[in-house]
């Protein structure tokens, strides 16, 4: 079965906390608009329903593996889980710092949409087996969101920039700026108030529990994604070798023809590819490398292009250029 939906429930477990997450609705996002060079309002960009009966699958959290400006990410065992699908012994828990929740909500609609409508999941980007969120128990809520202030350390060592890290994976660290608000996504861009019979097509963007959603630090949201677990992400040394090159313009293209544009391409946004990946349908190899982090991406509707050349350069993002680099 398709891992988006295998799964309505999870347990995530640590040396130091539990949590019992459900599943929940995704954000969705405008439809880019190549000709007009904007989002438009789009009644098929919408959020499907959260599987409610499917299976529940356990993780045990081992180390972190990464962490960007929304998340920070951890390999997981698998403990258990009742589906009957056979998953593999590992993969990883993107969990959103406690202001960034609508940003992963935003993520996990691209793996949404990537589910349902194009074959990129288990070739080109990990496969996705659900968005997960629950509300903060108390008992985890320490009396300080953030547990280090690593500005009075002076010098870091990576050793002790690991010994230093927050004691929860949702805690702040200290480059979160802005903590009483997420991020703006690019198509919070202001639209004409609703007119009846619009308000009736419901789910759309504007009308999205999300898109209002602001972060209550005093009852805390987690939200989690998991994700099929990649290797090390794009360096220096891998950008020389052409092997690695002709794989990562493959890579754009098969996201091109799917309509996505990961806005956000960089190295860190590159990860080697999962052990269990699969043949691409378009190129007939199997992939060496994946991308990653779609919530700042731009998403069309090929049906709803004309001019396919233009459109296929705005959203294909830069290789080999400053921001790659970064
Ligand atoms: N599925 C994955 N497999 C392997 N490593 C990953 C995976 N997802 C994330 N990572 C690592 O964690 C880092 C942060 O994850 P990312 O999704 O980019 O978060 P953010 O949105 O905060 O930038 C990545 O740069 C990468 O090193
Ligand atoms: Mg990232």
């Amino acid at each position: 079965m398709e891992s988006f939906v295998l799964f309505s429930s999870l347990t995530v477990t640590s040396d130091t906390f539990r949590l019992d997450l459900t599943r929940d609705e995704t954000f969705p996002a405008h439809r880019m608009n190549t000709e007009k060079e904007r989002y438009s309002r789009d009644k098929t960009f919408v959020a499907t329903d959260p599987p409610t009966n499917a299976a529940h699958l356990e993780l045990e959290l081992v180390e972190e593996m990464g962490s960007g400006g929304t998340g920070v990410v951890y390999s997981a065992r698998v403990f258990q889980q009742n589906s009957d699908d056979t998953l593999p012994s590992e993969l990883v828990v993107k969990f959103a710092r406690l202001n960034h929740c609508r940003n992963l909500a935003r993520e996990a609609w691209v793996y949404e949409r990537m589910a349902i409508h194009t074959k990129l999941l288990g070739s080109a980007a990990p496969r996705c087996y659900g968005f997960f969120t629950t509300k903060l128990p108390e008992c985890y809520r320490a009396a300080s969101l953030e547990d280090t202030d690593i500005s009075r350390y002076g010098l870091l060592t990576y050793e002790k920039y690991v010994s230093l890290r927050p004691k929860y994976p949702w805690m702040f660290r200290h480059y979160d700026e802005h903590r009483e608000r997420d991020d703006k996504l690019e198509d919070d861009t202001k639209f004409r108030p609703l007119q009846h019979p619009e308000l009736e097509q419901t789910r759309f963007k504007d009308l999205s529990p999300w898109n209002e959603w602001k972060p209550d630090l005093n009852d805390p949201l987690i939200a989690v994604l998991v994700l099929d677990k990649g290797g090390p992400s794009y360096t220096y040394a891998d950008d020389r070798d052409s092997d690695v090159r002709l794989d990562v313009e493959l890579l754009l293209e098969d996201f091109q023809v799917a309509g996505i544009g990961p806005a956000d391409f960089r190295m860190p946004n590159v990860v080697r590819a999962p052990p269990q990946t699969a043949m691409c349908p378009k190129h007939n190899v199997i992939h060496k490398w994946n991308i990653i982090d779609f919530n700042i991406c731009r998403v069309l509707d090929w049906a709803r292009v004309r001019h396919v050349r233009y459109a296929m350069e705005l959203i294909k993002p830069i290789y080999r250029g400053s921001a790659f680099y970064s």
